[in-house]
């Protein structure tokens, strides 16, 4: 891997406490989240339904922090502009859900968003070979989309390492991030592997400690 890049810490909302949205979100800022995390699901193409750019908007009015927008829905090209409009900064579509992904990355360029890509777990890092010089990051999923609070597929490490590889050659520039299953016991591997943007769901949103103190130890264990 070319030089090491910064590692940024994206909380994921998905098991937030939604009766207390903003202050889960104000937590996630002050303890020094990178980006905040938004996990879009239409109920087809995972088997779960989540929130729209409403949520969105009503998110992008409480922090400053970039929203990373994960698309986890059919043929996303059609709401690219409406989560654009909604204050996304970046917008990751699924390969497996676009029939047409250079012209969806090119309309979420044209539409001031950083572009990603995430690939599930049985999909070969070869299907992006031809997309990899106009995207901005990666995202290579570690548990089956649909859900926070899965087990990390122990086999994403490996994929990581290939993917970086890939990326070093055609893309040297372009991040790498990780999404499902992560916590303190494994958040070093990953970063060790290449990835450098890290989602974190039940890591940091949970009853066991706070949302500064599960951040402050993510963040130890992962410079560790
Ligand atoms: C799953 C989502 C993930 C999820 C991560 O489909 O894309 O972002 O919220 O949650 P944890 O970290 O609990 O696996
Ligand atoms: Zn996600």
């Amino acid at each position: 891997m070319l030089k090491a890049k910064p590692v940024k810490l994206a909380p994921s909302i998905l098991t937030a406490d939604f009766g207390h949205l903003a202050d889960e979100i104000r937590a996630a800022e002050e303890g020094g989240a990178d980006y905040i995390h938004l996990d879009i699901m239409d109920g087809t193409f995972v088997p779960n339904i989540t929130f729209g750019p409403l949520v969105v908007e009503a998110v992008r009015q409480v922090t400053k922090l970039p929203l990373d927008v994960h698309l986890m829905i059919h043929d996303p090209e059609r709401y690219v502009a409406d989560f654009a409009k909604a204050g996304a900064n970046n917008l990751t579509v699924q390969v497996e859900a676009c029939l047409h992904l250079h012209s969806t990355v090119q309309k979420i360029n044209e539409l001031g968003c950083s572009a990603s890509v995430a690939l599930n777990p049985a999909t070969s890092i070869e299907t992006l070979r031809e997309i990899l010089p106009f995207i901005d990051m990666v995202l290579v999923m570690s548990v089956n989309p649909g859900f926070g609070g899965q087990k990390f597929i122990e086999t994403s490490t490996s994929k990581l390492r290939r993917m970086r590889k890939l990326l070093d050659e055609f893309n040297p520039t372009c991040d790498l991030e990780v999404d499902g299953g992560i916590s303190t016991h494994n958040i070093d591997d990953v970063v060790r592997c290449g990835a450098n943007v890290i989602v974190l769901g039940s890591s940091v949103f949970n009853k066991q400690a706070t949302v500064a103190e599960n951040l402050a130890a993510l963040r130890r264990a992962a410079e560790s």
